[in-house]
């Protein structure tokens, strides 16, 4: 792949600010602007004047598709083409990407929404979306030949982060909020090598932590304000508009967290949209959690002119962020797109990954929070009956099975003041049954499910 555009001989990719638009030749450690301390962003200043063919990209992607080259399957690497360029000998990758597109059909009809689907980013190597952004700014550290790599977590972030540090012969540190995050990211962490520091704090004084540390420690940084993170994660809304045959959907719904997944999707949408790979934005909106709303709050209470840190709580463990670090970037893409911000409720989350999974496909709780939230905006008239909606779920059912477990056995809001609320999701509770070892018992356990 060239470096530089042909005819101005112009670098493809520049880093830039977001807030101040200084174009750094390169970020430091903290990946942010040393001239006023915001985040840094990729652009393309090579598409300007030598503008990449949409009909010949299209046509380049499919054929890769059949390639055995590593690259190629990468579901990532495959857009390489919209990406900073990477020597092929540092690319790290697990064939991440290619999740499927699915129907939601008993979704579809709770919602009213006819034209509903859901991306599956848990279907990713390690089972959530990150792993996208991960193979690409993994493979930026060992091109920078870094030793150590570093992020704060919720748990999916180090999961993966772990992988590709393991796959790319480099040591790495995670730091979690202790006793905060579920079991199956920690295992992950675990059993991919990485050295785990459980902290006494939450996600938001982990970041504090590492930032800190990054300043004093060669380890390179790899949380969502490294700006490889975002351009990896980018691809999963290319891949989206391939599978849709390049004709986008009237709105994409996203969990908002730290922000980097929303930023990322919607400035693909943008690019795709300046490239004419795509002939319209969707909309692109973002629902976080009632426990933890700091970018709601913002856009609502402060129309995105400031965002008010606050002490985030929810069992959607994932996105338990009070303080989101793009969310800067978040609110662009929201501006950009016509979308729109919403919050749930833990009951309403919880609901909604019973209903998700009920269509056989099942996600973690943070991802649940796009459904739930599709709800709210059919009720504000935001999204249409006749609209097309695909939702982003994010990680994997099997990421937080103890949430599920606790549903399903209805002790998940017990003795909490959900408790009456929840109890209108019990109609979707399937708890195991437990009976002796007599064919008789099952034949009777069959016999009531049958006249329920
Ligand atoms: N869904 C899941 C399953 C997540 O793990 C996360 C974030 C989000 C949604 C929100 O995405 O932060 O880009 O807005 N998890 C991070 C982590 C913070 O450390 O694993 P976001």
């Amino acid at each position: 792949m060239p470096l530089l555009n042909r005819q101005t001989a112009e670098p493809l990719s520049r880093l830039r600010c977001i807030a101040c638009g200084a174009n750094p030749h390169s970020a430091g450690q903290d990946f942010r602007c040393t001239a006023c301390g915001d985040l840094l962003e990729f652009f393309y200043p090579g598409w300007t004047s030598d503008r990449p063919d949409p009909a010949a990209l299209k046509s380049l992607w499919l054929k890769r598709r059949t390639s055995s080259e590593a690259l190629d399957q990468s579901g990532v690497w495959r857009f390489r083409e919209l990406l900073p360029h990477i020597p092929e000998e540092h690319a790290i990758t697990l064939r991440e990407g290619n999740t499927p597109l699915y129907s939601l059909p008993q979704c579809a009809r709770a919602t009213g929404v006819e034209n509903l689907q859901a991306k599956h980013q848990g279907m990713n190597p390690t089972a959530s979306f990150k792993d996208t952004g991960m193979t690409f700014a993994a493979s930026s550290a060992h091109q920078q030949e870094f030793r150590w790599v570093a992020c704060a977590s919720t748990g999916n972030t180090s999961a993966s982060m772990a992988a590709y540090a393991a796959r790319g012969n480099m040591h790495c540190l995670v730091l979690i909020p202790d006793g905060k995050i579920s079991w199956g990211k920690l295992s992950q962490a675990l059993d991919y090598g990485a050295l785990t520091c459980q902290l006494r704090t939450d996600f938001d004084g982990c970041v504090r932590i590492l930032n800190e540390l990054v300043r004093q420690k060669p380890v390179y940084l790899l949380n969502s304000v490294n700006p490889y993170r975002i351009e990896g994660q980018k691809t999963a809304a290319i891949e989206l508009m391939e599978q849709l045959g390049w004709e986008p959907p009237d709105h994409i719904i996203v969990p908002g967290g730290n922000l980097g997944n929303s930023s990322a999707i919607g400035k693909a949408l943008v690019e795709m949209h300046e490239l004419k790979l795509i002939s319209r934005l969707p909309k692109l909106s973002i629902i976080q959690a009632k426990g933890a709303n700091p970018f709601y709050r913002s856009v609502r209470e402060f129309g995105g002119k400031k965002i008010e840190a606050m002490t985030a709580d929810t069992l959607a463990t994932a996105i338990r962020i009070g303080n989101p670090a793009s969310w800067k970037k978040a609110l662009r893409v929201l501006q950009a797109t016509g979308g729109e911000v919403e919050e749930v409720t833990e009951v309403e989350i919880a609901t909604a990954k019973a209903e998700i999974g009920a269509d056989g496909i099942g996600c973690e709780p943070a991802s649940a929070v796009t459904l739930a939230g599709l709800k709210k905006l059919r009720r504000s008239g935001f999204v249409k009956a006749s609209e097309s909606v695909v939702l982003i779920l994010t990680g994997h059912l099997l990421k937080d099975p103890d949430f599920t477990i606790k549903f399903h056995r209805g002790d998940l809001f017990r003795g909490t003041p959900d408790e009456g609320e929840a109890a209108q999701a019990k109609y979707l509770q399937r708890a195991p049954v437990v009976l002796d070892a007599d064919l008789g018992a099952v034949i009777g356990a069959l016999d009531a499910a049958e006249k329920n």
